[in-house]
């Protein structure tokens, strides 16, 4: 057994605690029915990662507005409609005793109208989106608000905001496609409202102890490294989230910004002052070793995207092996089966270069 700080318990500041450091990332899996309810496949999947152990289970990006959809086979948390499927889902996570949330997204101009029927929104007009009215812009804070109620009221223990990706929120935050003039655009002030307006309204809205968690890029996006962490550090002490998750892609690379000296992400986000609120790290993490050195850099917890896809089970093999590694890439369709994919995410997964053995 460990006793690596990993396989320590989290508490954090609002909901329950984790009973370790390892959880599973938000995964796209295309998996859910057309009308964005949950599937058996869907369940099956998420379930499963509970059952193997990970502190907390994370929906893929669930979107809060049909516009916002940007996957086909989507996860939807818009309408009361696909509450039975998520309160099934949070129940079965809950009798696993792993931590649950919901990811809450809007993709924004990142889609397609042919997936949404009508043209797509942005913050500003770009190629192929239309920039959002005022009006509309206050319907979005809306709709996350209500998509984080709808979570709570499913019996789900969070949300984590999706800030990261260039999606919507990302939209707005940069200053590459957000050119608006008015109260929504202008500074790093104006161009994070959306941001701080969607959280200040998912904590009027939701129970005091609903867990809330955000996910902001360190870099790219249209967002500078430096931009990026004064945001992280304004809204770790903000008092408004219980963690906020780094999407690092690869948490040992150094910020591509040369200003930063060379400094890896992780090191850069690890030593900004946090306030209590709890820091994780996604990107690479696929050994036990990763997984130690991100705690050991600084971090209060991982995120395991690509390995737990691989291993329903990974935070036990991270327990028991100090030497654990993921199986070597790519892998059968016949084991991504056995650990719990149903055929579209399979289908899915072979997009991913050297992913899936062909
Ligand atoms: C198949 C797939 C789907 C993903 N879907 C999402 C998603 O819905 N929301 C999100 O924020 N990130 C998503 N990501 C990013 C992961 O959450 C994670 O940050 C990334 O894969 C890096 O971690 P890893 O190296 O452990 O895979 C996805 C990644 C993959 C591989």
């Amino acid at each position: 057994m460990s006793k690596h700080p990993l396989f320590t318990p989290l508490a954090l500041k609002r909901g329950p605690a984790w009973p370790h450091r390892v959880a599973l990332a938000p995964l796209t899996n295309l998996q859910s029915n057309p009308d964005g309810t949950l599937s058996d496949d869907e369940y099956r999947w998420l379930t499963k990662r509970a059952e193997g152990g990970f502190a907390l289970t994370m929906t893929c990006a669930a979107h809060v507005q049909p516009i916002g959809q940007g996957f086909p086979g989507q996860l939807g948390i818009f309408d009361d409609a696909q509450l039975p499927g998520l309160t099934r889902l949070a129940a079965a996570i809950k009798a696993a005793g792993s931590v649950s949330s919901v990811q809450l997204h809007h993709a924004g101009a990142r889609t397609t109208a042919d997936l949404i029927g009508e043209q797509p929104v942005s913050a500003s007009d770009t190629e192929g989106a239309r920039a959002l009215k005022g009006e509309e812009v206050e319907g979005l804070v809306e709709a996350f608000v209500t998509g984080a109620r709808r979570a709570e009221l499913a019996g789900f223990d969070g949300v984590e905001v999706h800030g990261a990706h260039g999606y919507i929120l990302t939209q707005f935050l940069s200053p590459e496609t957000n050119q608006r003039q008015d109260d929504w655009g202008g500074g790093a002030a104006g161009r994070s409202r959306l941001l701080r307006e969607v959280l200040t309204g998912i904590r009027k809205a939701c129970r005091p102890d609903f867990q809330v968690g955000l996910r902001l890029s360190p870099e790219r996006f249209g967002l500078e490294t430096s931009e990026a962490m004064e945001l992280a550090e304004e809204v770790m002490n903000s008092g408004l989230i219980d963690y906020l998750d780094m999407s690092m892609w690869n948490y040992s690379k150094p910020a591509q910004d040369p200003s930063l000296g060379g400094a890896s992400l992780l090191d850069l986000f690890a030593r900004l002052p946090r306030g209590g609120t709890r820091l994780g790290v996604a990107g690479h993490v696929r050994s036990t070793a990763d997984a130690r050195r991100c705690i050991d850099g600084g971090a209060d917890f991982v995120m395991a995207g690509r390995a737990a896809i691989i291993h329903h089970d990974l935070p036990r093999r991270f327990q028991a092996d100090p030497d654990f590694t993921h199986a070597p890439l790519p892998v059968s369709a016949a084991h991504l089966a056995a650990e719990g994919l149903g055929p579209s995410f399979i289908d899915y997964m072979r997009t991913w270069p050297g992913f899936v053995a062909p």
